[in-house]
């Protein structure tokens, strides 16, 4: 019997205090007008003190496990994708299955970048195809703001903080269709955060650096044909595509990624606008909104994506 792995609940969590442009533009030399123009971007969720990747990953997760009516002593494996782990080690997933009251099941994080979570659902679908795992967690779960260098207006405008989740069930139909996932480290130079405790520690602050421009070019080539390699992995058209659930690094590269897909904005989940980049929770966190609000339906066919430091890139495709 072939099997395929079909997510049967979806969670997300975003922080209570909301930035503004505006009151970005009171710390940097910007302004609302250039930052929603060149980015599509209003507001975004700050984490308080207290809170940690762990913390809002627990809460994505249990809203996740309620949509799915399952119990956590169900989950085999929990996958956590994140950039901003509370510590370098344990795992956050380990933290996260402390924090859900489980134990044995296996528990590690992925570190991709932006693409985490789409890395993570690919790992989480090869466990599920093999029969090593018929219930698996995958949440991705970022603390941006404590990466950015508050100084830097080509950085600190981007990005906010976040958490989604889904889990997964194997099934006898799909389920998820086809995973992609790829990564180039030759482009590590143009988008990266130092980390105090290795090789350039004594060089460089450990906030995040990007040279946005390049960024943005290779992004949008590098997705478009992402895309083109998910059709043709499936034998489909672009018209067989109900909905895309992009990363949401900037509007302008989502809408991009549409034209490529001759698809129209209506059918793109966009969440930018009031959570800036949240890395690798922003797929996640789209697929829970549109899912939660009605938009995406049993049966519709999804293409996720995504693009990150790394480079490292991926898709994947969904029928809902
Ligand atoms: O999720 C991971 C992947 N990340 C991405 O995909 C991000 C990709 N990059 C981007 O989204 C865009 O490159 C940015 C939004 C970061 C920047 O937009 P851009 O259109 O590429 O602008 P730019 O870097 O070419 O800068 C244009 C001008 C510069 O001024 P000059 O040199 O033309 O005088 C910048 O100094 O805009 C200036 N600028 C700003 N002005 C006002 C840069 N940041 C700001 C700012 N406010 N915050």
């Amino acid at each position: 019997m072939r099997k395929y792995s079909r997510i049967i609940g979806t969670g997300g969590y975003l922080p209570e205090k909301v930035m503004t442009n505006h009151d970005i533009s009171e710390k940097v030399d910007t302004t609302d007008a250039w930052i929603y123009e060149r980015t599509g971007i209003r507001t975004r969720r700050i984490a308080a003190d207290h809170e940690t990747s762990s913390s809002m990953a627990e809460i994505a997760a249990r809203e996740a496990l309620d949509a799915a009516n399952l119990d956590a002593d169900d989950i085999d494996l929990i996958i956590t994708a994140t950039s901003t782990p509370d510590r370098i080690f344990p795992s956050t997933a380990c933290l996260l299955q402390q924090r859900l009251g489980i134990r044995n099941c296996a528990a590690f994080d992925v570190q991709a970048a932006c693409s985490g979570f789409i890395y993570g659902l690919s790992i989480a679908d090869q466990f599920i195809r093999a029969g090593n795992a018929n219930y698996v967690l995958v949440v991705g779960s970022e603390i941006n703001s404590r990466l950015l260098d508050w100084s830097d207006r080509t950085t600190c405008i981007l990005f906010g903080d976040g958490a989604g989740a889904v889990l997964l069930k194997v099934s006898k139909e799909p389920g998820i269709l086809s995973t992609h996932i790829h990564s180039d480290g030759k482009y590590q130079d143009l988008l990266y955060v130092p980390n105090p405790y290795g090789q350039r520690a004594r060089e460089e602050a450990p906030y995040l650096v990007m040279s946005g421009n390049d960024v943005f070019k290779v992004a949008v080539n590098t997705l478009g044909r992402i895309v083109d390699e998910t059709l043709a992995a499936n034998g489909m058209e672009k018209t067989d595509i109900d909905w895309l659930v992009p990363h949401q690094a900037n509007t302008r590269i989502i809408a991009a990624t549409a034209r490529k897909l001759q698809m129209s904005m209506d059918h793109v989940i966009v969440t930018i606008e009031n959570q800036g980049n949240t890395s690798s929770a922003s797929v996640p966190l789209a697929l829970n909104e549109a899912v939660r609000d009605g938009r995406i339906l049993p049966g519709q066919v999804v293409l996720m994506e995504a693009f990150g430091g790394g480079f490292v890139w991926g898709s994947a495709l969904v029928q809902y």
